[in-house]
C-alpha cells in the first residue's frame, strides 16, 4: 500500500485527549499510530511517504453520535457508501447510525446484516445505534440484551420520542445493566401537535403551525426524573432550546449521568433561516420563504436560544457537536413546508459551520475540536478520537481559514437537502484518513473518493 508508513509533517497537531497542540509530525504504519514526533525530515526513516501538512491542523478523525444514513429501506436518500463517503468528506471516520430504517435495528438480526453490510461498503467506521422498542413504536422494549450482544452503542427510537414515561423508565434501567446510553428523542408530541417551526413572531408572520420550546424541555425534564430514578445512562440529542441548557445544567451540577449533544444547525442557524435568504429578515414576505430545507426537528429556534446553546457548548454543559445528518429526496422537500420531510443534511457541511464559533470566539478550537473527538469517544467508551501511540490512524487535515462554497451538487451524499447553497464557509477538510488509506483528499477529489 502505497501510504502504509508514512509521516504527516509540519502541521499544527491538536488531540485534546492527551492535551496537544503543537507543531509537530505524526508517524503512522498501517492502521497504527507509531508516534507524534519533533524529529527533524532527515531522521525520519526512507521507507515513508512524506505530507507535507503545514499550515494545516492535524486532528482525530471525528466521531458522529448521531446520523441517518436510511440503510435498509431508503436507498434512494442514502445508502451506507454514500453516507460513508459524506462522513469522509466531512472529515468523520466513524459515524453511529440511528436506527429508523426499514426494517428498523430492533433486533440482532438486522443489526448483524446492516454491520455485514458496513463492513464491506462503508468506507469509515459505522457503528449502530439500537431501537428502544419494538418498531421504535414506543409500547414494548425492544430485545436490548441481544441488541447489546449485537453490538449496539446505545438505544433511540429517534424520530420519535418514548412518549410512555414507564417504557423510558424500564429502557434507562435495562440499558444500564449494559452500561449504554438511551437517548431518546426529546419532544412531548402533545405539544408538538403537528407544529412545523419554532413557535415565535416568524412562525406567527408566515402562518406555519408552531412548535413550542416547551415540547423539547417538558421531555427532558422527565427524562432527567427518570434518569434519577433508575440511575441509568441519559444521553440527550440535538438540544435547541435554553430552557433545555438550564435542565442538563442542573442535572449535572447534581451529578447525574447525564451527556447532551447539539448539531450544526442549532449553533449557527435561527428560524429567520426560514425565510429562504439565509437568516436575513425581509420586509415583506418574499417568495422564497418556506424554504423547507430549513424544516428539522428539532426545529430551528430563536436568535436566543442559538446564543444559549453556543454557550453551553463552550462550558461543557453540552458535551459534544453531533450532526443529526438527516438525507432526504428532492420529492420530500420541494412541496409545501407543511408537507416537507423533517432533516437537513450535515455530514459535508458541519466542520465549515462549527468553524464559525471559533472565528466568533465562542470556543477555542481545541475545545471544538474536543467536542468531536474525545469528547463522543468518551461518550461511546471507546479508544479513538485520539493521537496516542497504538491508536487506530483515524485522522483527519483541516484547512481552518480555507473559505469554501457550499455546491450540494458536489455532495457525496445522494441528497442535496442544505439550507446552505451557496453560503460561503470558512474552515475545510483537506484529507480524511481511515485505518490507514486516504478516504477523502479535496485536492485529488474524483481520483480518491469517488
Ligand atoms: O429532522 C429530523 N430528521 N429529526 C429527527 O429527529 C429525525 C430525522 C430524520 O430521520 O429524518
Amino acid at each position: 500500500m502505497a501510504n502504509d508508513k508514512r509521516v504527516i509533517k509540519g502541521g499544527r497537531v491538536i488531540d485534546p485527549a492527551q492535551g496537544i497542540d503543537r507543531i509537530a509530525d505524526v508517524l503512522i504504519s498501517g492502521n497504527e499510530i507509531v508516534e507524534i514526533t519533533d524529529a527533524p525530515l532527515e531522521q525520519v526513516p526512507e521507507d515513508h511517504a512524506v505530507t507535507d501538512a503545514a499550515g494545516l491542523v492535524v486532528a482525530p478523525g471525528f466521531i458522529d453520535l448521531h446520523t441517518h444514513l436510511r440503510d435498509p429501506g431508503y436507498e434512494w436518500k442514502e445508502t451506507i457508501e454514500s453516507g460513508t463517503r459524506a462522513a469522509a468528506r466531512g472529515g468523520f471516520t466513524t459515524v453511529c447510525a440511528m436506527p429508523n430504517t426499514d426494517p428498523c435495528q430492533d433486533n440482532a438480526a438486522v443489526v448483524e446484516n446492516v454491520s455485514r453490510r458496513a463492513a464491506s461498503d462503508a468506507v469509515v467506521r459505522v457503528l449502530l445505534i439500537g431501537a428502544i422498542t419494538r418498531g421504535r413504536k414506543g409500547k414494548t422494549l425492544a430485545p436490548m440484551a441481544e441488541l447489546a450482544e449485537a453490538g449496539v452503542i446505545g438505544f433511540s427510537d429517534d424520530g420519535d420520542p418514548v412518549s410512555d414515561a414507564n417504557i423510558m423508565r424500564q429502557a434507562l434501567s435495562y440499558a444500564a445493566a449494559f452500561s449504554l446510553p438511551i437517548i431518546n428523542h426529546a419532544e412531548d408530541h402533545s405539544l408538538v401537535r403537528g407544529g412545523v417551526m419554532n413557535e415565535g413572531p416568524i412562525a406567527t408572520r408566515l402562518g406555519l403551525p408552531p412548535v413550542p420550546a416547551s415540547a423539547e424541555a417538558v421531555m427532558i425534564a422527565r427524562d432527567i426524573e427518570l434518569a434519577a430514578l433508575t440511575g441509568g445512562r441519559l444521553h440527550i440529542p440535538h438540544v435547541s432550546t435554553a430552557a433545555s441548557v438550564e435542565l442538563v445544567r442542573a442535572a449535572k451540577k447534581s451529578g447525574l449521568n447525564v451527556t447532551a449533544e447539539v448539531t450544526p444547525h442549532h449553533l449557527t442557524l435561527s428560524d429567520t433561516w426560514v425565510y429562504g435568504l439565509h437568516g436575513e429578515v425581509p420586509d415583506a414576505v418574499p417568495a422564497v420563504a418556506y424554504d423547507t430545507n430549513t424544516k428539522v426537528n428539532p426545529p430551528l429556534r430563536s436568535a436566543a436560544d442559538v446564543v444559549a446553546v453556543r454557550e453551553a457548548l463552550a462550558d461543557g454543559t453540552i458535551d459534544i457537536i453531533a450532526t443529526d445528518h438527516a438525507p432526504h429526496a428532492a420529492t420530500d422537500k420541494v412541496c409545501t413546508y407543511d408537507e416537507a420531510a423533517h432533516g437537513i443534511n450535515v455530514l459535508e457541511t458541519a466542520f465549515g459551520q462549527v468553524m464559525k464559533l471559533v472565528h466568533e470566539n465562542v470556543i477555542s478550537l481545541t475545545d471544538l475540536i474536543a467536542r468531536l473527538t474525545a469528547e463522543p469517544a468518551k461518550i461511546l467508551g471507546k479508544t479513538t478520537g485520539t493521537l496516542a501511540t497504538g491508536a487506530d490512524t483515524d485522522i483527519v487535515l483541516l484547512d481552518i481559514d480555507a473559505e469554501w462554497i457550499v455546491s450540494p451538487d458536489d455532495f457525496a451524499s445522494l441528497s442535496r437537502n442544505t439550507p446552505l447553497a451557496g453560503v460561503t464557509l470558512k474552515g475545510r477538510v483537506v484529507e480524511t484518513i481511515f485505518a490507514g488509506k486516504t478516504v477523502w483528499n479535496a485536492n485529488t477529489v474524483e481520483s480518491s473518493a469517488r
